[in-house]
């Protein structure tokens, strides 16, 4: 078997192609955000999660002491401790962060947003079990939040501020409260009905969401007509993601599309529409 051999180039170019990325994401998803140099100096999310993967990497070469010790030093310059042991995601944006604490088998999946105050904690003793959550793709988790157990969070799920979850929710459902229970109506039936699982288990796979909801609030929450009009939005964007998905298997198999890919210009804007649709003009309008 051939090992790929360790190119430093490429390990910098990976390096600096997520902290882009992480700076694009806490630049979509915090409107407070005004310049990339603001978030690269100011944003102790962003700051935690480079000492986390120099951390991660330590921890995985089984240099566990160099592990905590980076895990520590973070902790003490950003408020936030994250356990060298823990997976996270891509584009994860931890907000503020003061008080965060992600224990050593949490899981944090991609798109995740974490608010200051959060414990992903656990509740049994056992060496070597899964004692934390895992946050699937998308999730929200409100301020002060604890997540506590070895349970999954569904893909898309809001935790409300200061909610104590010690259930799994699932994928879409809004949990509020202390114990959580799950709120949203729509999770209600993704229990019981194969459709309900179906569209549970598209959230879990589109990666493409119309729109962040800042702090995990609804808009519009009550207007049907806006509700539609979301849904229609999501409806298009899983569909342009299977579309792109298909092109590219197409491309793959040597099938030229230059056409198709000439066509995207035409297409409509799904964030911006979701944004007008919310009333965000400004980011409508960019
Ligand atoms: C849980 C949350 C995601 C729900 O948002 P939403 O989908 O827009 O839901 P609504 O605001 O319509 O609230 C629905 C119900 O849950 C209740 N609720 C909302 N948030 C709650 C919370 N954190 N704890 C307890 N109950 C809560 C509301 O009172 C309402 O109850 P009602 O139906 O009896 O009137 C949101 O309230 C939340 O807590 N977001 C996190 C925000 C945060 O942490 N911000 C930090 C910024 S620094």
């Amino acid at each position: 078997m051939q090992t790929a051999a360790l190119n430093p180039y490429d390990s910098l170019t990976a390096m600096f192609t997520r902290l882009r990325e992480d700076i694009a994401t806490i630049r979509e998803r915090d409107p407070a955000a005004r310049s990339a140099w603001e978030v690269l100096t100011c944003y102790p999310g962003l700051h935690a999660l480079m000492f986390h993967r120099f951390a991660h990497a330590c921890w995985r070469a089984k240099r566990r002491w160099l592990a905590r010790f980076v895990s520590q030093f973070g902790r003490f310059m950003t408020g936030i401790e994250i356990h060298p042991g823990a997976t996270v995601g891509r584009r994860v944006f931890i907000d503020h962060g003061m008080g965060v604490v992600i224990g050593e088998t949490a899981e944090i999946g991609d798109d995740c947003t974490i608010y200051q105050g959060v414990t992903l904690g656990g509740t049994s003793l056992t060496r070597g079990a899964k004692r934390h959550p895992t946050l699937e793709r998308g999730v929200i988790v409100g301020a002060g939040a604890k997540v506590l157990g070895g349970f999954t969070i569904g893909a898309d799920a809001k935790i409300g501020s200061n909610a104590v979850v010690v259930k799994p929710v699932p994928a879409g459902g809004t949990a509020v409260g202390n114990p959580a229970r799950v709120i949203a109506p729509a999770t209600a039936t993704a229990a019981l009905s194969p459709a309900a699982d179906a569209k549970a288990a598209d959230a879990k796979a589109a990666p493409a969401r119309a729109a962040f909801c800042a702090y995990g609030i609804t808009p519009n929450a009550d207007d049907p007509v806006s509700l539609a009009i979301h849904g229609l939005i999501d409806h298009a964007a899983t569909q342009s993601q299977r579309i792109d998905e298909i092109v590219a298997a197409l491309e793959r198999l040597g099938a030229s599309l230059e056409a198709l890919q000439g066509a995207d210009g035409a297409l409509v804007d799904l964030r911006r529409l979701s944004a007008a649709m919310d009333g965000k003009v400004e980011e409508a309008a960019r």
